[in-house]
């Protein structure tokens, strides 16, 4: 998603623009500005391209000030070109602004305002709210900041929004509704910014800026309004993020380092939920045992990766309790009609806590009187905020776009609150509950033997990468295995992959089989008759030639037998194998995308954070 940096106080802004804009760009962009009050003037400089383009541009004509709003783009409205980037002025170039978000009714505005003789320059909708602004101000508004809230009041949509105004040298206005925006608190200076890492390095205390608040920063202080226009106390909270966590540490891209954080943060959750010998603690869940024990439903809903972490809780609650659990892509739930009630719980499972569709589906329910459990892995996020109920993951800032080691929490938080659920709702016994928690004990040496053997799997991806597709076959807890796997070659690799529930095969897929298609088959020894059945699938890929990569356990002498290639995993219980087997997939993904040649901390059209639909 699009990033937005602000800076009022008496550094020159650019460079520190530009540098909260690096720290966004696994956020995923296409153009990037920044506007600085110059000498009586906003000076504005733009470009398509990634940010070094922009840092070119400001080289040979440099900007100084101390006051100013950076921006880069994902483009929505409009090819990513110099024109439509941001930041978008009004006709006079004296009121600047940058937006995250999408303004849904600016073709009416635009139409409107061009009949008043406003002239457009650019695409975008952003472009309409400088615009609205000189309108009202023209109209009479008696301060930029009435001039914006009555223009704010205007607009259907998303935002957040930093604005500059050449006659406002001493003041940074910024406002939201519905894309998240933080102000950072310095000492005589001040910041905005779309995302927490941007502003990582140079402040230690934030505000998160609330829906409908629009906030006026100066160098020395900061004022905070609502649209109506009353006065709002500002909550300064200390950063939770550690510099440290937002660089490689070594490693050659974001995205292996949080491969081999994996281990080290499933461990923390096992020290911080399963030290008990039959029971979890889940301390500050919000979900009290009383109404755990009412609770006839659940319903998961999700995007991505955390979207197949849903489907594996589903599969984990349903086998722990008796609950009934249902799981849907938010973007597609939030168009049905449910018939979902107050008895059911909404679990909302996201890494960033801002993605559009997950939040949308998280206030339906709240409409309908649901109780809503975020599974999340950012502190403060609008789900975190928004939610009845949280677990948190805590990752740490996962700063490559694919998901790795914020998806493995999410099934961990899966494992621990079925336990909690099933001794909660007296459906699990003390027995039962210590085998599990006792056999999750095994899960992060067993990732770690698959990173050992990375190198294995890193020549497997130079054999079989250059194909035009590969299928990836699991069942039963590694049929969402098999989908992960799948969306993590797509997404960073750039090949096509499809994940399939092995039983399956006969109703369409086997069609696909012939000697250059690799099929990556999930067939670690789990209960007797899901193990035999991916033993006859894989038998059928064999028959007809298909190139078999098996992800199996450790001394599978059948499989052997059948599979072209082996990726070996140490023996876990079948529930928790998609633990250790989506991490050879991973890197499976990452060398693959490696051979390759893509971007993989960034790539190509993806965003971290999907806050719009
Ligand atoms: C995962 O590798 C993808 N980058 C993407 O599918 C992601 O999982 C999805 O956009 C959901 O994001 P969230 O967890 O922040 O809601």
């Amino acid at each position: 998603m699009c990033g937005i940096v602000g800076y009022i106080g008496s550094r020159p802004a650019v460079a520190l623009l530009v540098n909260g804009l690096k720290r966004l760009e696994y956020r995923g962009y296409d153009s990037a500005g920044v506007a600085v009050w110059e000498d009586g003037r906003l000076a504005v400089r733009k470009s398509p391209g990634r940010l070094a383009v922009l840092e070119q541009q400001l080289t040979a004509r440099p900007v100084t000030g101390s006051l100013g709003v950076g921006h880069t783009r994902w483009a929505t409205h409009g090819e990513p070109t110099e024109l439509n980037a941001h930041p978008h002025t009004d006709c006079t170039g004296r009121i600047a602004v940058v937006h995250n978000g999408i303004i849904e009714n600016y073709r009416e505005l635009r139409a409107e305002l061009e009949q008043q003789g406003h002239a457009f320059r650019s695409q975008t909708d952003t472009e309409v709210i400088p615009h609205l602004i000189e309108a009202e101000l023209a109209a009479g508004a008696p301060s930029p900041e009435e001039a914006i809230r009555r223009a704010l009041r205007r607009v259907q949509g998303a935002f957040a929004l930093g604005l500059l105004f050449q006659e406002q040298p001493q003041t940074l206005y910024a406002a939201r509704r519905g894309s998240p925006l933080i102000i950072g608190v310095g000492q005589g200076e001040n910041f905005i910014a779309s995302d927490v890492p941007a502003i990582l390095d140079q402040v230690r205390r934030v505000i998160y800026l609330q829906d409908g608040e629009l906030c006026a920063l100066r160098a020395d202080g900061v004022s905070i309004f609502r649209l109506d226009g009353t006065p709002v106390v500002p909550v300064i909270q200390e950063m939770t993020l550690a510099a440290k966590a937002v660089d490689k540490a070594g490693f050659e891209t974001f995205m292996l380092k949080e491969i081999h954080e994996q281990p080290r943060i499933l461990r923390h959750l096992l020290l911080q939920h399963a030290w008990q010998e039959d029971t979890v603690a889940m301390p500050g869940l919000g979900l009290g045992a009383p109404y755990l024990r009412k609770l006839n439903r659940v319903m998961i809903v999700a995007c991505g990766s955390a979207f197949h972490a849903g489907m594996y809780g589903k599969l984990l609650w349903e086998q722990l309790t008796s609950l009934a659990v249902e799981t849907d892509l938010a973007s597609e739930f939030r168009y049905r009609d449910p018939k979902i009630d107050p008895g059911t719980l909404v679990v909302a499972v996201t890494q960033s806590g801002e993605t559009a569709d997950t939040l949308a589906a998280l206030r339906m329910a709240k409409s309908w009187g649901c109780k809503v459990l975020a599974i999340c892995n950012v502190p403060g996020s609008s789900v975190v905020r928004e939610s009845d109920a949280v677990f948190f993951t805590e990752a740490g800032p996962e700063i490559g776009v694919a998901s790795t080691k914020a998806f493995t929490a999410q099934l961990m938080a899966f494992a621990l609150l079925a336990i909690h659920l099933g001794r909660a709702r007296g459906e699990l016994g003390a027995a039962e509950a210590r085998a599990s928690l006792q056999a999750m004990q095994a899960v992060p040496d067993a990732i770690h033997y698959v990173l050992d053997r990375a190198e294995a799997i890193r020549r497997l991806a130079d054999k079989h990468h250059d194909g035009p597709s590969s299928l990836y076959l699991g069942r039963r807890f590694n049929y969402p295995t098999a989908l992960e796997g799948a969306l993590k070659n797509k997404e960073i690799s750039y090949q096509h992959a499809e994940g399939y529930a092995a039983g399956e095969m006969k109703h369409g897929p086997i069609a696909l089989i012939n000697e250059y298609l690799p099929v990556i088959c999930l067939c670690t020894r789990t209960r007797d008759e899901v193990y035999a059945k991916m033993i006859s699938n894989i038998k059928e890929v064999e028959a007809r030639h298909g190139r078999i990569i098996a992800v199996a356990t450790d001394g599978d002498e059948e499989i052997v037998r059948l599979a072209e290639d082996v990726i070996w995993v140490p023996p876990l219980r079948d529930e928790f194998s998609p633990l250790a087997n989506v991490v050879a997939l991973q890197l499976l993904a990452y060398y693959s995308a490696r051979a390759r040649g893509t971007d993989i901390d960034q790539p190509r059209n993806l965003a971290k954070s999907v806050t719009v639909e």
